[in-house]
């Protein structure tokens, strides 16, 4: 009989992994303690951006027209219990305020809430990002409560899926890992992803610890590419080098792999700032924070780009205050294709720039609306021929694709300057160049 799947919190994670679990054939009920969200997936839409999600959701939420009706909602804990023979977690870890551990109420408040209901044989299956040891707390959770006893299991199964590609990335994973600890559960884990295995996704199987760890070591060596690739762009910078050449030139190496070494403002959003400082935590409380005292490094000279993008648009525009000039911020979200402004980079160096005197308008193409509620002080502009009206500087601080397809000249047309500052490094210099703007980017030589 085919198996009946749960997952619990509805999140960017939750959300994108019941529908992929019904796209891919199961029967799914998904549950959430914030009604407003469930209400807002039963009609088939999301509280954030994310491409394809909400076709998927229309393809398999119960009462559309022509969806497969198997997903379903609700917030009846019971309810889960009953139905489910695997339960994934998938809420939230942030960081805890003031702190750098992350915040495992969350998750615990779930499985002790899901635990009292398992009255049939069921494996519980953590997916959220959480400090190595959990799952081993968490298990005896589930043995102390669970009143079917032994036939209620919990197994790590860390996702890895990425903001905007999310449900390309759970669809079809680069890799499934699964913590486990009895091959029941690891055989019932194989029949869950037994579409993505055959398609060739390599099925990696460990114990509790190591799965936790993959996740996060996984962040933690994507964050340190991206700072090694920013490291070396102060470094061009001092000696007229250039950055992007340099990236590409290392990138033709396979060891080293071209990907996540763009050089610019750095990272943010909601997972890898809070991730490498929440393992940091960790590994001081297993008494092994030697071993990562460098993602300390790797986090201040990402937090330093930001400060160095603010100095080289003061600098360029002339080196005094930004008292009176008007700027212009394309982009606010951490990255194109979402809406997600989280820990953003780009709008954190607009706010620098507004707190310190100078007048700035941002256009971003989807993350407005939570730009504006983080931000509300901030000028905000309609399109990006609105927020360069008039502007003294123009700062490309999130890669969209609509941006590297504006016209420089339309824009040198309403521009009071042509200043371009690319904190991305992603746009065309030369282009730029030839329609009379002044273009500047860190890690890359004056023209
Ligand atoms: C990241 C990981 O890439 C996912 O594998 C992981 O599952 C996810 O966190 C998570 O833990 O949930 P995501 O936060 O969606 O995914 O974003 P990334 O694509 O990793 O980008 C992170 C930041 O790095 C962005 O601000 C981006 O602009 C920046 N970045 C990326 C660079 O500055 N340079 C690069 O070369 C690449």
């Amino acid at each position: 009989m085919a198996l009946k799947i749960t997952v619990i919190g509805t999140g960017y994670l939750g959300a994108t992994h019941a529908a992929a679990m019904a796209e891919l054939g199961f029967e799914v009920l998904a549950l959430d303690i914030v009604r407003e969200k469930i209400e807002m997936l039963e009609r088939g839409e999301t509280p954030m951006y994310e491409p394809g999600l909400e076709e998927l959701l229309r393809r398999h939420v119960a009462g559309f027209e022509g969806s497969s009706g198997r997903l379903r909602f609700t917030q009846d804990w019971a309810e889960v219990g009953a139905f489910g023979d695997v339960h994934f977690v998938c809420v939230n870890t942030p960081q805890k305020h003031g702190e750098y551990a992350c915040d495992m109420s969350y998750v615990e408040s779930a499985v002790a809430s899901l635990a009292p209901h398992l009255t049939r044989p069921a494996l519980v299956v953590g997916k959220s990002t959480v400090p190595v040891g959990s799952a081993d707390r968490l298990a005896r959770t589930i043995a102390a409560l669970a009143p079917v006893g032994e036939e209620a299991e919990l197994a790590w199964n860390p996702e890895f899926l990425r903001e905007g590609f999310a449900v390309q990335d759970t669809l079809h994973p680069d890799r499934i890992v699964v913590g486990v600890r009895s091959e029941r559960a690891e055989t019932l884990l194989r029949q869950v992803y037994e579409t993505p295995v055959a398609e060739g996704t390599p099925f990696v199987v460990t114990d509790f610890p190591t799965a936790e760890l993959v996740k996060t070591s996984a962040n933690s060596f994507l964050a340190t590419k991206i700072s090694f690739i920013n490291a070396m762009a102060e470094v061009c910078e001092a000696a007229d080098g250039d950055v992007a050449k340099l990236a590409e030139a290392i990138g033709y190496d396979d060891r080293i792999g071209k990907k996540f070494l763009r050089a610019g403002i750095g990272f943010g959003g909601g997972c890898l700032p809070k991730d490498i400082r929440a393992f940091m935590a960790r590994a001081g409380e297993l008494g092994a924070d030697q071993a990562l005292t460098f993602l300390r490094e790797i986090d201040s000279v990402n937090m330093r780009q930001r400060g160095r993008m603010v100095e080289l648009a003061r600098q360029e525009l002339g080196g005094g205050s930004f008292l009176g000039k008007r700027i212009a911020v394309l982009g606010a979200t951490f990255k194109p294709d979402s809406d997600d402004v989280r820990d953003s980079p780009a709008l954190n160096v607009a706010g620098q720039i507004h707190l310190q005197g100078g007048q700035v308008t941002v256009y971003d193409p989807k993350g407005m609306e939570n730009a504006r509620r983080l931000f509300p002080t901030l000028g905000y502009a309609d399109s990006a021929l609105d927020a360069v009206r008039g502007a003294d500087a123009v700062l490309h601080l999130t890669e969209w694709r609509e941006f590297r397809d504006l016209d420089p000249a339309a824009l040198g047309e309403v521009a009071t300057d042509r200043l371009i500052l690319d904190g991305r490094n992603a746009l065309d210099p030369e282009l730029w160049r030839k329609a009379g703007w002044t273009y500047r980017a860190m890690g890359r030589p004056t023209a």
